[in-house]
């Protein structure tokens, strides 16, 4: 079957022939309709997370999948061949860009089925990092207003809906480019990052998400007041900093569970969006996990094998 494979840390995925695999006991094949890129993909393929996630190579490429169950290993049961179903594979083993990819059945969770197979691969970091952050981490109610960078990227546009959905007040950055996106996704203000300072439009909100660290982390410590909340997801946070301000500040290292992409997946049958940056055949994904790692996504970038 055709892969995409990490060879080597620094080097550029390659697309590669390899063995159709076989699942053991507790686990299921299944034949991939869709896999969506994250940016962990391109710091894993860097060897910036390889104390979190080694590698050994070669290495199939990818978290982030949605298909059809094709064979049933021994012992599985409460599913049957032919189910729609997503999942996502522990980081270190990868596997999801590829036609086939084997999977424990305790990760699977049934597709949505308002939106289409492949699409719904997007779902499985990205948005489950989104409720991870906003209904388990800042705990969002209404009448808060919560600041989220990025909300035209992927975890960033779900974080906008999700906690819209809470009752939030939504301010998000992006770039021109993202701007009517973000606003769609249901931003109440979006500020572009390229040209206006958001400290300027936003003096206080009670959360900020940052999945952009640095400069950014900085500023966003200026519009939290004692007992706000800086939920960083690309750099762990400068805590003394924060704390000094009263401010808490936590990196959040998202975990798959099945029971939160479960929720996710029903919310997408309730209309979560599920924006599509490009989907590519494998054989334009390594072009497309370039695009990815230039940080600038719109939504997610699906690959189908
Ligand atoms: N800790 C965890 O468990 C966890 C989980 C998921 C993701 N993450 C991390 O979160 C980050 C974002 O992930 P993603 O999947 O959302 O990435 P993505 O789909 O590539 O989106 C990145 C977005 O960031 C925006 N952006 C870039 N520079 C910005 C800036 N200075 N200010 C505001 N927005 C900016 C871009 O918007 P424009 O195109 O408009 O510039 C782009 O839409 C990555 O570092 C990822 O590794 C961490």
């Amino acid at each position: 079957m055709k892969s995409l494979q990490y060879t080597a840390y620094g080097v550029r995925p390659v697309v590669a022939d390899i063995p159709k695999p076989s699942p053991g006991p507790g686990e299921v094949l299944i034949r991939v309709s869709g896999a969506a890129l994250n940016p962990l993909d391109v710091k894993i393929g860097a060897g910036q997370v390889h104390d979190y996630f080694p590698i050994a190579f070669p290495s199939v490429v990818g978290t982030d999948l949605a298909g059809t169950i094709e064979r049933m290993g021994p012992g599985v049961a409460g599913r049957k061949v032919g189910d729609a179903v997503l999942a996502r594979t522990d980081p270190a083993s990868g596997g999801a860009l590829a036609e086939y990819a084997v999977v424990p059945v305790s990760s699977l969770v049934a597709a949505p089925g308002a939106v289409p197979l492949p699409a719904a691969a997007g779902l499985a970091t990205a948005a489950a990092t989104a409720w991870q952050v906003v209904f388990e981490v800042a705990d969002v109610q209404p009448g808060r207003t919560l600041l989220v960078h990025g909300g035209a990227g992927g975890v960033g546009g779900f974080v906008v809906q999700f906690a819209r959905r809470a009752g939030a007040r939504v301010v998000t950055t992006a770039s021109s480019a993202g701007a009517a996106l973000a606003g769609k996704l249901g931003a109440h203000e979006v500020i572009d990052y390229t040209t206006t300072d958001f400290r300027t439009i936003v003096p206080h909100v009670d959360v900020v998400v940052d999945p952009v660290g640095g400069a950014t982390e900085a500023a966003s410590l200026d519009v939290l007041g004692p007992g706000g909340l800086l939920i960083a997801l690309n750099v762990p946070p400068n805590a003394e900093r924060a704390a000094a301000r009263g401010i808490r500040a936590e990196f959040l290292f998202h975990t798959s569970d099945a029971d939160r992409l479960a929720k996710v997946a029903a919310a997408a049958d309730e209309g979560l969006e599920i924006v599509v940056d490009r989907t590519v055949p494998l054989e334009d994904a390594a072009a497309a996990f370039d695009h990815l790692a230039q940080g600038h996504a719109k939504g997610k970038v699906i690959v189908r094998p």
